[in-house]
């Protein structure tokens, strides 16, 4: 009788309050899509919540002008271009210096995705489609310039990829804002790569110099360049770029894109508290209306599944092969040294202050994205992820480990006997 009336109780308890909804489960998500699509008030709150240091430029950018309803980049129209990959007849007709023929639909159709595998396959679409801008970069070695003719192969050193059937991987044709049609850019360019036969989405392109690839531009066009620019193009090298919109010198390697569910934070110094889904996918769209110069912002159900899309993506399977007893000794040790910072399941963690990670501390201070911190990076294949720390200065991790390495910070492990930091090692390769 007693518990008859307990679970009656329980009954209406549940009918009064529906439980939540499991976190990142598919009804979860798409009750989060609505207060992003849906709710500029939402929006609003998730910026402010998510930005780490509302004094920097970046968050003083967005805090001025995102989700302000009906005013700011909320007034901006939406641009949803028509654009076509550069396969490999699109590389010859710009060759020859006509312009590929673009389809007739644009990147969306105009209809909002129903499921969730609906959403990934947009944000797909998206990652290798919509265009961030155009490159004059990638103009030049598709077009190439009177008295030099395009080369796209020689630009592979460049870390311009091509797949097997001749597309250049990240790189689009399209009828920019103003009617007139460009080679530009997508995520892809510097977000997948070719892997023998295989594109990988999501693996940092460690090869891609634009930097170099701008220099040549301007070496060959003539065009002038800030000679304090140049000089700085010149020190990115492969697999950096300086993101930010200061004069700080402090370029970022590129990272990997996986598990990001599991960071906590976004960027590497931290700039965005990843709160969940809406703070990826207004860094998103604000990302996107940024490179476009601020005239026109993407569909947002665009940024959303862009956001799906990247939740979505996972490193291809290692082939590896490691030795258990290593594997075991290392994950031994990395309990008793790491885990205090690499706390989380994929190795992630919350913010350390620069000072106490002592890794160049430009970016963590700097202007446009400081935060004063470093985030905690995932570890999901991190073998793969060389050169490691946030500019990309350390070779391999064995040399993250070498008490001789000359880059400074993250001293971490580097006090260990040899044996135990090949065991380390081969632990952080099993990942
Ligand atoms: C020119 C190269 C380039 C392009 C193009 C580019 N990114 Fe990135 N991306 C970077 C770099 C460099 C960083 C690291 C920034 C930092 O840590 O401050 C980054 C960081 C990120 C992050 C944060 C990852 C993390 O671990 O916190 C995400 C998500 C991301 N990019 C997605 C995208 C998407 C989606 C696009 C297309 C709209 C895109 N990027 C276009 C270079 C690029
Ligand atoms: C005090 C906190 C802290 C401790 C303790 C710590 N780490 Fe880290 N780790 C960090 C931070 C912060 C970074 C990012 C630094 C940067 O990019 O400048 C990092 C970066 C790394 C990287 C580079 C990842 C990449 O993709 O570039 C590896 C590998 C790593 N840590 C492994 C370890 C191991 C193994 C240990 C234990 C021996 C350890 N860490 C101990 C905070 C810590």
């Amino acid at each position: 009788m007693r518990l008859g009336l307990a679970l009656l109780l329980l009954g209406a308890a549940c009918q009064r309050t529906a439980p939540p909804l499991e976190r990142w489960s598919d009804a979860w998500l798409a009750q989060e899509a609505e207060r992003y699509l849906d709710d500029p008030a939402a929006r609003r709150a998730a910026l402010e919540a998510s930005l780490t240091n509302h004094a920097n430029i970046y968050s003083t950018q967005r805090l001025e002008s995102y989700g302000l309803g009906t005013r700011g980049w909320d007034a901006l129209p939406e641009w949803n271009p028509r654009s076509r990959r550069v396969d490999a007849a699109a590389v010859a007709d710009l060759a020859r210096g006509a312009w590929p023929e673009l389809p007739a639909e644009r990147v969306w159709d105009g209809k909002r995705p129903t499921t969730q595998a609906g959403w990934v396959a947009l944000g797909e679409r998206v990652f290798f489609q919509y265009p961030l801008r155009a490159e004059v970069a990638f103009e030049h070695v598709m077009i190439g310039a009177p008295d030099k003719p395009a080369d796209v192969r020689s630009a592979t050193a460049r870390g311009i990829d091509l797949t097997p059937a001749g597309e250049v991987l990240g790189a689009v044709t399209f009828n920019d804002v103003d009617g007139t049609q460009r080679v530009g850019i997508t995520c892809a360019v510097c977000h997948a790569s070719v892997d023998g036969a295989a594109t990988v989405a999501g693996a940092a392109r460690r090869r891609f110099d634009l930097g170099a690839l701008r220099l040549a531009y301007y070496r060959d066009s003539g065009e002038s360049v800030d000679p304090e620019l140049a000089r700085r193009m010149a020190t990115w090298g492969p697999g950096r770029a300086d993101v930010t919109e200061d004069d700080d010198e402090d370029p970022v390697a590129i990272p990997d894109l996986w598990s990001l569910r599991e960071q906590p934070y976004l960027t590497q110094a931290g700039t965005i508290r990843h709160v969940g889904p809406l703070a990826l996918a207004l860094r998103q769209e604000t990302q996107l209306l940024h490179a476009n110069a601020l005239r026109v912002r993407p569909p947002r159900e665009l940024a959303w599944a862009l956001a799906m899309y990247i939740y979505s993506l996972a490193p291809p399977p290692s082939t590896r092969a490691s030795d258990p007893e290593l594997v075991a000794r290392g994950r031994m040790l990395f309990d008793r040294r790491c885990t205090e910072c690499h706390t989380n399941a994929a190795g992630g963690g919350d913010l350390v202050p620069a000072a106490a990670v002592g890794t160049n501390p430009a970016l963590a201070h700097g202007k446009a994205r400081g935060t004063g911190f470093y985030r905690v990076p995932v570890l999901t294949r991190v073998s793969g992820a060389a050169p490691y720390f946030h500019d990309g200065t350390v070779p391999t991790l064995a040399a993250l480990f070498d008490p001789a390495r000359s880059v400074p910070g993250h001293a971490f492990g580097t006090d260990l006997p040899p044996a135990d930091r090949a065991a380390l090692v081969g632990y952080l390769e099993s990942l």
